[in-house]
């Protein structure tokens, strides 16, 4: 039979990436999403692009009833945990709300694993734990630092299963910290749906390709790096959610627990990228450089070779391929559905 696998946020961005690999590679899935970041037709575009139904729970991660309700219902073999709040500037204007969604469910959704005996989880961190890092590309072994609430709840995150691998060794754990995702699955049927004004980059400059919005404003082009704008790893999507397959994988054989970043090894700078969609979507995408924003960082490039050792991982996908993916899906007649309450 199948194994089983509870994925939380699965409705979200990477989360629905995720669920297709995950139905590709033969998984059983059910989906936990309260949909506060997510459209609900996103189900029904699962259903068209896997042929089979979804298995949708509605709830947040944070009740522990239904939670509970849930795993006596279903025997999970294993959690990939996706469900979190993500937006930088909105964790320091309301960091309880990030502390609560991030840090409580996560506890809350390891104490119900405990007590069904379902021990293997994948938690998505980030790259931003690595805050200012003193090395380019950046290994796993940097050390942690917070620039913002939403930074802090992805180390607390990190540091809480840590702490409980080391107490209990029936616990396996993959902890994968992601660089920059981007871009939309080749059927173009899901993709990044950001509700308000995108805080990433590629989603905000497929808005000023489409005319939605006025212009790219660059924040610094004095950055010491080739072009003096900011450089980061773009991770096209689908090679991340290949990224989960392969980390569950080696947690349901004989692999214990694992900590790796989840990038290309590849920087681009904001230029680069703006290039790249031009070329992509064939429009203009006027952009105007502005002052550096606080808090950020020249360059974010992942180290990228532990994830090939541990796990097999190499991404697969170019910049362009990114560009091109997320110009179809913004173009396509899905990405401009209205989000339901
Ligand atoms: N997108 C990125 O740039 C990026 C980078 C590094 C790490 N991450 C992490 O990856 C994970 C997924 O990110 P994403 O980009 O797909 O975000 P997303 O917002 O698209 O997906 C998150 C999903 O979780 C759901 N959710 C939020 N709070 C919930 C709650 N309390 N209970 C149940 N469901 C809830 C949302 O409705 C959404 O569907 C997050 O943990 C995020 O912090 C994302």
């Amino acid at each position: 039979m199948a194994e089983h696998i509870l994925l939380t946020g699965g409705a979200g961005y990477i989360g629905s990436h995720t669920y297709v690999a995950l139905i590709e590679a033969g998984y059983e899935v059910t989906i936990l999403d309260n949909f506060q970041n997510a459209n609900r037709s996103v189900v029904e575009r699962l259903e068209a692009l896997t042929g089979k139904p979804v298995n949708v729970a509605e709830a947040d991660v944070r009740d522990a009833t239904t939670l509970g309700g849930l795993f006596s219902e279903h025997q999970f073999d294993a959690v990939v945990h996706f469900a979190a709040l993500k937006a930088v500037s909105e964790s320091v204007d309301r960091p309880l709300d990030y502390f609560d969604v991030n840090i409580s469910g996560l506890i809350n959704l390891l104490r119900v694993m405990d007590a069904a005996g379902c021990r293997k989880i994948v938690f998505s961190s980030s790259a931003t734990v690595y805050g200012v890092p003193d090395e380019t590309p950046t290994p796993e072994t940097a050390e942690f630092r917070a620039m913002n609430p939403y930074g802090q709840t992805k180390i607390s995150g990190e540091q809480i299963l840590g702490q409980l691998a080391a107490a209990d060794d029936r616990w396996n754990i993959g902890i994968l910290r992601y660089f920059n995702p981007a871009g939309a699955h080749s059927s173009h049927m899901i993709g990044e749906d950001p509700r308000d004004i995108p805080n990433n980059l590629m989603p905000y400059i497929a808005k000023v390709a489409a005319g939605e919005l006025d212009e790219l404003q660059v924040f610094g082009d004095d950055y010491d790096t080739p072009d003096g704008t900011g450089v980061r790893d773009y991770i096209h999507v689908e090679d991340l959610a290949r990224g989960h397959v392969l980390s569950l994988a080696a947690l349901l054989g004989d692999s214990k627990n694992h900590l790796v970043n989840l990038g290309t090894g590849i920087g681009n700078s904001v230029m680069e990228v703006v290039a790249a969609y031009k070329r992509a979507s064939n429009r203009d995408i006027p952009s105007r450089i502005v002052e550096r924003r606080a808090g950020d960082v020249p360059i974010y490039v992942a180290k990228a070779d532990k994830a090939e050792e541990v796990l097999g991982f190499r991404t697969e996908k170019s910049l362009d391929e990114m560009c091109a993916s997320s110009w179809a899906w913004i173009v396509g007649p899905h990405s401009q559905e209205e989000p339901e309450q």
